[in-house]
């Protein structure tokens, strides 16, 4: 193993080569002491690098040996001004950004279909969400993404927001990012920080939908397990010049363990190297991989979203290895029909499934799942959807308690027939897509009660409400409301 550009590899083996007598943290003493079972399931190797802020070993909270010259390496691959280790996930980006780039009551201007962690960060921060709705595909049922000409709208319609908030891609891998819209914001004293998760490898190749540092977002939180292929809980903070650099660290301090894994940050730094060395040519041919499999599932019968879904406003551009296919059944028909031929897809949409391509599925990878679609789509018999009413997808929110105020209240479980009207004391989200009908804080308007009733009629699985069977609904119980 090349360990030149890897410094903190290069650390921790000139660490282990000095053989200490270990009376420090971690107990397991590199896997030796406590459990014999432990290292036949994580194994030597990773047993004898989970360490931890021991001499020459750096410290993520306060960087300044090999932890800071990795980080930097990282930021130069991907263009940022400073880039920081993630080793609670992308939600641990999404609540540092947004806790370093508001104080509470900040109005910010936040996509509807955002991942739940930009929720937890709206509790966190105490600000005001003014959501943006996603344009929907009518036939697909899935969000497009955030009209340009919404954000232009909301953008004077709140003059005093402070950030822009966008996810990109969606997670079916569409994109409607364009630097005019980042340009936009700042002109307006907006900062934009862009969640990328399923996204995080657009920079890295020049035939992939433009990345939210190329766009010039002020703060781009990545994911270290999605796409990128390091190990599952980290992730990556880019930030872009001007920003507060010793702010964004301070919010990290307050949301990552003070015991970070090295385990994380090795993961981080090796396949960032991957990327480095080798990631145009595994892209380009990922990106070829994509084409062909999808052109063989279409052959065969299937229904897969191709670059026609660039002509729907506003996508403009699409990550080729997301695979979203479909025959006329439901997405959970479907998966379970993949599942039990044994094919596992990403996820389960209301008409698709989303197969995920990846650097390491060559012809063999993609070949297995080609081969058992063609073979279940006989008895799968193939439907025609109506079309998706316009404008359906997301109910318009009334927002009357911050998220943080909603989080913090007294709440009431009442009847459904009798909540209309009332504000919601926890979160309704049909799954998938994951996306509110309403959120705590929000009025249940005649629009969302109406949704409601059809996710209770419909046997909907519905993310959040503490009775599954929607009978009954948590209300705010406060004066007044
Ligand atoms: C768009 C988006 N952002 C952030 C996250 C959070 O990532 P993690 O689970 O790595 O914390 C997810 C997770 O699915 C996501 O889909």
């Amino acid at each position: 193993m090349n360990q030149d550009k890897m410094p903190l590899l290069r650390a921790v083996m000139a660490h282990l080569a000095m053989g200490y007598a270990a009376y420090h943290t971690p107990a397991h003493r590199g896997g030796l002491a406590v459990s014999p079972e432990l290292p036949e399931i994580v194994g030597q190797a990773a047993l004898a690098v989970d360490l931890t802020e021991l001499p020459g070993l750096d410290d993520l909270h306060y960087p300044r040996g090999a932890i800071a010259a990795a980080q930097a390496r990282v930021a130069r691959l991907f263009g940022a001004a400073h880039t920081f280790f993630l080793v609670n996930g992308a939600t641990a980006g999404v609540l540092a950004a947004l806790m370093a780039a508001t104080s509470p009551g900040d109005r910010v201007l936040v996509p509807r279909h955002a991942h739940r962690s930009v929720w937890s960060a709206m509790v966190l921060t105490g600000v005001v969400p003014h959501y943006l709705l996603p344009r929907w595909h009518p036939d697909w049922d899935i969000p497009l993404g955030i009209d340009p000409a919404d954000i232009q709208l909301a953008v004077a319609e709140h003059p005093t927001a402070r950030v822009l908030w966008l996810t990109n891609p969606t997670y079916q891998g569409l994109s409607s990012l364009a630097p005019a819209t980042v340009e936009l914001a700042h002109r307006h004293g907006l900062m934009v920080i862009v969640d990328e998760a399923h996204g995080s490898h657009f920079a890295l190749h020049p035939d992939l939908p433009i990345s939210g540092l190329e766009a010039g977002a002020d703060m781009v939180i990545h994911s270290g397990h999605k796409t990128l292929g390091a190990l599952t809980q980290t992730g990556l903070l880019h930030i872009n010049r001007g920003v507060d650099k010793h702010r964004v660290a301070a919010a990290l301090a307050l949301v990552q363990s003070t015991s970070p894994s090295y385990i994380f940050m090795l993961s981080l730094e090796a396949v960032c190297g991957f990327w480095e060395r080798d990631g145009g040519e595994k892209l380009g041919d990922l990106i070829c991989l994509a084409r062909e499999t999808k052109g063989s599932l279409r052959q065969g019968g299937w229904q897969v979203l191709g670059d026609e879904v660039l002509a729907q406003p506003p996508v403009n551009g699409m990550d080729p290895a997301r695979l979203v296919v479909g025959n006329g059944n439901g997405g959970a028909v479907l998966a379970e029909a993949f599942q039990r031929a044994g094919v596992l897809p990403e996820m389960a949409g209301s008409r698709h499934v989303l197969f995920l391509l990846a650097p390491g599925d060559r012809g063999d990878g993609a070949g297995v799942l080609v081969e058992k679609a063609l073979a279940l789509l006989p008895a799968l018999e193939g439907k025609t959807w109506p079309p998706h009413p316009a404008g359906a997808g997301c109910c318009t929110p009334q927002v009357v308690l911050s998220p943080r105020e909603a989080f913090f209240a007294p709440r009431r479980r009442v009847k459904l027939e009798g909540a209309a009207g009332r504000i919601a004391g926890e979160m309704i989200a049909p799954y998938p897509p994951g996306i509110p009908l309403v959120a705590p804080g929000e009025r249940l308007t005649p629009d969302v009660m109406e949704e409601i009733k059809r996710c209770r009629l419909d046997g909907v699985h519905c993310q959040g409400p503490a009775d599954p069977k929607l009978e009954t609904v948590d209300v705010i119980d406060l004066p007044g409301l």
